[in-house]
């Protein structure tokens, strides 16, 4: 747990830090939000004592910050930033070691740490001894977080670590990110620009502005609940559809009113269930209950369609809204590992959603 217990911190003029209470939870992942010079970089730097705040006290499980030597407190906290920060006359092996080498590790428990943190962040053997000029942007930042992760720290901090990828890469590495933190269970302080990845990542969001916090709470509730004008305004217009992105296909694929067919059935069998049930589109499955394609009624005729689109289960339920925009389907089917059928989606019940709150 870290605890901010009335930190300020003034540069010059500018006052950075308010008067900031606020407490980070164990094992989540708390995001920090809010205009350009509000203040959150000084934050999370005086978390690891980068930056010393005037008044007020910082603690980690209950010891104050003041108290640790700052070059072993910062040495046992994780620390990944947007512009990576690599070694370029380090391999990525090298890179990752870092830390682990400082702390004075045994050769052997370095390699086997450094190969089994590539792993988890995706990238094969073979990147353990090129240069970071040899990679991409995204493969970087993959870099940045596993030498973060190096030497096991309970607290990771973050600052904007994945502001430089696009957005198709940086859905990627949020995935792989999630995945990580759901095994690790790190203390993480996160800090982004990006609303949307503030609402995907976050357990809790802080939204700043001018060194205060203006409200702390989740995702859910800042969407639904923004505390003021300036917190609604830096949600943008879209926050009703952002919300979407906190549900997951898996917890919404519904069987209610679904046609399902046997493997070989035929086209004529596929018209009167659908007729029956007053449905356009029935699904075929196998006996384990695997996708295998569907019949839709397109006017009078009944058509088949061998490779139909699905969603994965993790998509989130923005995602999901979007491909139906972009497909025109107004109806999905969601499966999980081996294409297993787990229900479908109608567009119908995404717009009821939105238009809830
Ligand atoms: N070392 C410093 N000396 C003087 N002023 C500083 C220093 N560090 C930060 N500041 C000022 O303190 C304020 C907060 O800076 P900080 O870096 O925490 O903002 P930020 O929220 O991280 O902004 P950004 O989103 O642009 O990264 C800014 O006005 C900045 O100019
Ligand atoms: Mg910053």
């Amino acid at each position: 747990m870290i605890e901010f217990r009335n930190v300020s911190k003034r540069f010059g003029q500018t006052l950075a830090a308010d008067n900031i209470d606020i407490t980070f939870p164990d094992g989540q992942i708390s995001v920090l939000i809010g205009p350009s010079g509000c203040g959150k970089t000084t934050l999370m730097k005086m978390i690891n004592r980068l930056v010393d705040p005037d008044s007020g006290q910082i603690l980690i499980n209950g010891e104050p910050v003041s108290h640790r030597n700052p070059v072993e407190l910062r040495r046992s906290i994780g620390y990944a930033i947007q512009e990576v920060g690599l070694f370029p006359h380090y391999t990525i092996f090298d890179n990752v070691a870092l830390v682990p080498r400082l702390l004075k590790w045994p050769a052997s428990r370095i390699k086997d740490r450094v190969m089994e943190l590539l792993d988890l962040v995706t990238l094969d053997e073979s990147y353990a001894h090129r240069y970071p000029s040899q990679l991409s942007g995204g493969e970087k930042q993959r870099v940045g977080l596993a030498r973060s992760l190096a030497a096991d720290p309970e607290i990771l901090l973050m600052d904007e670590p994945f502001g430089a990828i696009d957005p198709i890469n940086r859905s990627t590495i949020h995935n792989t990110f999630l995945g990580i933190q759901e095994d690790l269970k790190k203390t993480i302080v996160f800090v982004t620009h990006d609303m949307q990845e503030a609402v995907k990542l976050g357990d809790a969001v802080a939204i700043l502005n001018a060194g205060r916090v203006i409200q702390f709470d989740s995702p859910e509730q800042i969407l639904s609940n923004p505390e003021s004008e300036f917190v609604a305004e830096l949600l943008g217009k879209d926050r009703r559809i952002q919300i979407l992105s906190l549900k997951k296909n898996s917890e919404y694929a519904s069987n209610e009113n679904v046609v399902t067919l046997a493997e070989n059935s035929s086209a004529e069998e596929a018209r009167k269930k659908l007729l029956e049930a007053d449905q356009t589109i029935a699904f075929l499955l196998s006996s384990a209950g695997r996708l295998l394609g569907r019949y839709y009624l397109d006017g009078e005729r009944v058509r088949s369609d061998g490779k139909p689109l699905h969603l994965d289960r993790k998509m989130d339920l923005r995602e999901t809204l979007s491909i139906m925009l972009e497909t025109g389907e107004r109806l999905l089917p969601v499966t999980g590992k081996d294409r297993k059928f787990l229900g479908v989606i109608r567009l119908e019940h995404l717009v009821d959603e939105v238009a809830r709150l």
